[in-house]
């Protein structure tokens, strides 16, 4: 729809990334999965975004690290020609590429240089999306409107498969008098969408988005940062609502990671063997261990698998440097 709306060829989208497994959505993922589907002919270009822990751009603060950023996006998009650039893609909090919630003022410096150059902002929320970081969407944090917002999983709790796009009045407008060409076996399927329905309800009705965002300002965030400051293995801490990323390190001083970029290490299958053994299912990427229970989490639940994992850190701790 971007590519039609601006008749411009080119997405931009950040390395740290997962976009999803079709055609152009794998090759805007940054991740290693990319990697064999990726002929350096989809028309993407991938950009560093904010992370202030590994920064690319030598920051020493978030408003060092977003300023920078924002001058690299800009520098990028001016030297591949703004008049071909039809979109920049962004995870609005990036999910399995390690939960690093953008410092203040990134994302809406990141809608400045799309107006400035008539670019399509489009905010993949699948992940972020229906309650996980504490607010109904990831922009919510940020007072950000993109031009599209991909979403699915969380919108019906992933009862029945759906995926959907939130579209803008003006990119809607492009299509009112031609039709979009595409066409999908399941569009607008009934089951999923009443799903969504239900499920949206459900979660006003039960407070489950405050729920995510209590438990992560009073049981996750406090916990992880108990946990950051006992064990010489982990790095940071980083997320909110039930979207934390724990960093795994070798060496605090260096921060040299616990697992190199797209793979795994003895180090971390002894943790992740530790968690599984004591009941704990994680979620390991790399070198980073997620804490991402469901919306619906209790106190108690939540503090049981932190308890967990606090113990496996202590294997954690053998392979790093104190
Ligand atoms: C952030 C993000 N975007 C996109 C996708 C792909 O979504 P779908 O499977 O609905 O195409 C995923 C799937 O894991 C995801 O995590």
């Amino acid at each position: 729809m971007a590519r039609l709306h601006t008749g411009r060829y080119k997405v931009l989208t950040r390395y740290r990334s997962y976009h999803g497994g079709t055609d152009t959505a794998i090759n805007l993922t940054g991740d290693p999965r990319r990697w064999p589907n990726d002929y350096s002919n989809s028309g993407v270009v991938h950009f560093f975004g904010p992370f202030l822990y590994r920064s690319h751009f030598h920051a020493g603060t978030e408003q060092e690290e977003t300023a920078r950023a924002l001058t690299h996006l800009d520098d990028v998009i001016r030297l591949e020609g703004p008049s071909t650039v039809a979109a920049i893609v962004l995870e609005t909090i990036p999910g399995t590429a390690g939960i690093m919630v953008p410092p203040p003022g990134y994302l809406a410096g990141v809608r400045d240089l799309c107006d400035r150059y008539g670019i399509v902002f489009i905010a993949d929320e699948v992940m972020a999306g229906f309650g996980r970081t504490g607010k109904w969407f990831g922009l919510d944090h940020f007072g950000v409107t993109p031009d599209l917002i991909t979403f699915a999983k969380g919108v019906n709790s992933g009862y029945v498969p759906l995926g959907g796009v939130a579209i803008s009045p003006p990119i809607a407008e492009t299509f009112a008098h031609r039709p979009y060409p595409g066409g999908l076996t399941y569009s607008g399927h009934p089951l999923a969408t009443a799903a969504a329905v239900a499920t949206i309800n459900t979660m006003a009705e039960e407070g489950i988005v405050g729920n995510a965002a209590r438990i992560g300002a009073e049981v996750i965030g406090p916990a992880l940062r108990d946990i950051a400051a006992r064990h010489p293995s982990v790095g940071d801490v980083h997320g909110t609502g039930v979207f934390w990323a724990v960093e795994l390190v070798a060496n605090r001083e260096t921060r040299e990671p616990l697992a190199p970029y797209g793979s795994s290490s003895p180090a971390m299958n002894a943790v992740t063997g530790a968690c599984k053994e004591s009941g704990l299912l994680p979620f390991a990427n790399f070198h980073r261990v997620h804490v991402v229970p469901p919306c619906t989490v209790t106190d108690g639940e939540a503090r049981e698998g932190l308890a967990l994992l606090d113990e496996a850190l202590e294997i954690a701790d053998r392979y790093t440097v104190a």
